[in-house]
């Protein structure tokens, strides 16, 4: 399914869009490090970009999946857009060339700062809270600068995701409950300067059942239509992101972008324009961790491969139970054994030799970003495959990056 453009296995041996990963290790002479395939990534905006053909809309990748700035460079050829949730996020996405008026800002707790530097630049923002308003309302005036806004709703919808990647529920953070969303248009009748240019909801991550995106647009449309009755001027619609990926590397008929949209449309209004803000279905399955293995402990119930990567370098197994495919990058004959340290539980792997390559799958999404020093480890190299040529998009972190930090 994957074709060429990503990674797959061919006589025993993983490729990336065209490379051997093997070969590629022997180039990088660093363990463990993240690789990405350029052409994986166009494939899945092409998805988005053809299932919204017939329809007024944007595309507006998630930034926080993937921050890197090659990547952010390579949607923005695209065309895409971006949604950002902090100003430094914004900085780069200006530093990757998007222009101020296809870039969104988002969350839950912007700092004045943040939404100064937001006004300033002219970028649109989602109000998330009563705060938001009153906080854009006194900085609009003070630099006498107006700014569009999206009002996020929280519709209560249950996403049936990891409850730490749910968002459009009652209890969330996120979002304004329906009964608030009336004195909030009347604050904003009484702030000349913030123009209500949409609405907008994310209802969390992972979704597999699109279901949900058609129940969110029923309930998005029905605000839109009463927004424009009483008087401002709407024309966004933003879904949100959210939409899985088939991290089984098994499910034929997992959910694609086109199944989201067309779930929207039934509910989708003809004038309105329509935002979506897919991070994961469009850089995950582009991205893997390539380790070494370290050796082979055995147990008494189980045996350990021991790599070099770690939850430092991708934290999704240990903070959501996530479950990434796990495979060799060349052929292993041996006895099967059972684990791969915390990175995946419970795996039929069979026994390797010590140096053996080893890949965590779809990690292109929320990977490297969410990597930290736990245990006093640097951050790994990213390298990118576009076009058959490997290039390194980041080098590895230095001690002496991680020690200039001291005050010494
Ligand atoms: N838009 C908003 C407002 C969001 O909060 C998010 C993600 C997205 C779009 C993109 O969602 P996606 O299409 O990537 O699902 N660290 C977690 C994921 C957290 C997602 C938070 N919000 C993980 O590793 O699964």
């Amino acid at each position: 399914m994957n074709g060429n453009q990503g990674f797959y296995v061919q006589d025993g041996y993983l490729y990336c869009a065209g490379l051997s990963v093997k070969e590629i290790q022997r180039q990088v002479e660093h363990s463990p490090f993240y690789l990405y395939s350029a052409s994986q990534m166009r494939q899945n905006y092409r998805s988005y970009e053809n299932a919204l053909d017939q329809i007024p809309a944007v595309i507006s990748y998630a930034v926080k999946a993937n921050s890197n700035l090659t990547i952010l460079k390579i949607l923005r050829d695209l065309g895409s857009w971006v949604t950002v949730v902090s100003g430094n996020e914004l900085r780069l996405a200006l530093a990757a060339g998007f222009e101020s008026k296809q870039m969104i800002l988002n969350g839950n707790g912007k700092t004045l700062h943040e939404l100064e530097y937001a006004i300033d630049v002219g970028v649109m923002i989602n109000i998330d809270s009563e705060f938001d308003v009153k906080h854009l309302h006194q900085i609009s005036q003070s630099i006498r600068k107006s700014v569009n806004v999206l009002l996020r709703l929280n519709p209560d919808i249950d996403p049936a995701v990891h409850p730490y990647i749910s968002t459009g529920l009652q209890g969330s953070k996120f979002g304004i409950q329906p009964q608030q969303v009336e004195p909030f248009l009347q604050n904003l009748d009484a702030a000349p300067l913030l123009n209500l240019v949409g609405i907008h909801s994310h209802l969390g991550s992972t979704i597999e059942n699109v279901d949900v995106f058609c129940q969110v647009s029923a309930v998005m449309a029905e605000y839109f239509v009463m927004m424009r009755e009483r008087g401002f001027p709407v024309k966004y619609i933003n879904i949100g992101g959210g939409l899985g990926i088939d991290y089984q590397r098994t499910r034929p008929g997992f959910a694609q972008p086109e199944d989201v949209v067309k779930a929207i449309q039934r509910e989708l209004l003809d004038d309105a324009i329509l935002i979506l803000e897919p991070g994961r279905s469009l850089v995950g399955n582009a991205g893997v961790l390539v380790c070494n293995v370290i050796g082979v402990k055995l147990g008494e119930t189980k045996n350990f491969i021991v790599v070099d990567g770690s939850m430092t370098e991708l934290i999704r197994p240990s903070l959501y139970q996530a479950e990434h495919q796990i495979a060799f990058i060349e052929p292993v004959v041996g006895p099967v054994c059972e684990s791969a340290d915390f990175l995946g539980k419970n795996r039929l792997l069979a026994t390797p030799d010590e140096r053996i390559g080893l890949v965590v799958y779809d990690t292109g999404a929320y990977g490297y970003v969410m990597s930290s020093n736990y245990n006093g480890r640097m951050r790994p190299p990213e390298y990118l495959v576009d076009d058959g040529q490997l290039i390194q998009i980041r080098r590895a972190e230095r001690f002496e990056d991680y020690l200039s930090l001291f005050d010494m």
